[in-house]
């Protein structure tokens, strides 16, 4: 897929575990198919600092390594979450003034380490509630409300000021009032100065549950790529009821292909990157009970309809306009 998406111009990636590192199918299909790849855990709060001042930067180094080695794109995840930090840090009875401190010595570290080789970032992940209201998390109880957005943007982009830095989240697929929500106050600290360069769509999705249609998709992207962000499916898999049948398969093909021709539609939407793979490695299973099933490939590395699918949409895309590159 890789050699196919760099003809057009996209990054075409995925997650990646190093608990999986010791399978060979899994570092082999990953360097031959992608041209982008994430660090599933090994760049989260809990990952990187386990004790209070002790980095543990082996896990993401290794990802780091072998992107590096394989001519791959890194996309870092995730600066500033609610989720995943470590103990010391989430129970913690730190003052505000401390939690800002704690928050840009993170940022600066993790950033300041990977400068020049994580060229995206997720600088904030997941800040908005379903009705598009800022979630209740430590970071806006610290800082009082949404100024932990534009100070983490402003503390990355000093750390590194060539990375691209994306706000990422769920649901923003979907026109409602998250997306709202996401698209307002990103376009009002933009105007403000703050360096925000993108807005990631997570691409979660399940067939139990409807999606928009391709053209309602692509306006709504639209909307964000209007107001001057770069665009990125950042985590893409299709979660369906188990046992799966032939005709889910090709439902699963169908959303895959839908998200990616809408990226190829817009000249600012600059990568596409899967949430893992085989379907044996998901992490949907253990956070949704009697679904799975959602990557683009089966347990033995064999492709599914999803992926042949994927690459048909790439080969096809002769008429995609040219992307607008950072
Ligand atoms: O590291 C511990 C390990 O020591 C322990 O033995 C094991 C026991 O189950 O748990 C391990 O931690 C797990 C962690 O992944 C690292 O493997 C957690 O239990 C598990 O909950 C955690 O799941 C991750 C999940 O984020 C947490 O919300 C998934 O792997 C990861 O794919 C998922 O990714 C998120 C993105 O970062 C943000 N967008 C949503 C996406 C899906 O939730």
């Amino acid at each position: 897929m890789r050699n196919i998406a760099q003809r057009v111009g996209i990054d075409i990636g995925t997650a990646l575990y190093t608990l999986r590192f010791d399978d060979p199918q899994y570092l082999e299909v990953a360097a031959r198919e992608f041209s982008s790849v994430t660090p599933e855990n090994e760049m989260k709060w809990e990952s990187l600092e386990p004790e209070p001042g002790r980095y543990t930067f082996e896990g993401a180094d290794r990802i780091v390594d072998f992107a590096q080695r394989n001519g791959q794109r890194i996309w870092g995840h995730t600066l500033v979450w609610h989720s995943q930090l470590p103990g010391w840090l989430a129970q913690g009875n730190f003052s505000s003034e401390q939690l800002k401190t704690l928050l840009k010595n993170h940022i600066q570290a993790v950033v300041g380490r990977y400068r020049g080789k994580v060229s995206r970032w997720d600088v904030v992940n997941e800040a908005f509630n379903e009705d598009g209201t800022l979630r209740d998390t430590i970071w806006s109880r610290a800082f009082g409300g949404p100024e932990y957005i534009a100070q983490a943007f402003r503390w990355a982009h000093e750390a590194d000021p060539n990375a691209l830095l994306f706000y990422n989240d769920y649901n923003l697929e979907f026109p409602g009032p998250k997306a709202d929500a996401v698209l307002q106050l990103l376009t009002q600290l933009r105007a403000q100065g703050v360096p925000i360069h993108g807005v990631g769509f997570q691409g979660h999705l399940s067939l139990r549950y409807g999606f928009p249609d391709a053209s309602t998709l692509v306006n709504h992207l639209k909307r964000f790529t209007d107001a001057g962000f770069y665009i990125a499916f950042t985590e893409v898999d299709v979660r369906m009821a188990l046992p799966r049948n032939t005709v889910q398969e090709l439902a699963q093909a169908q959303l895959f292909s839908q998200l990616l021709s809408a990226c190829l539609a817009l000249p600012r939407c600059l990568s596409y990157t899967v949430w893992g793979f085989p379907d044996k490695y998901s992490w949907v299973p253990d956070f949704f009970p009697g679904e799975g099933d959602a990557t683009p490939f089966n347990n033995d590395y064999t492709p599914k309809p999803a992926y042949h699918q994927l690459r048909l949409t790439l080969a096809l895309s002769g008429g995609a306009p040219a992307r607008v590159r950072p």
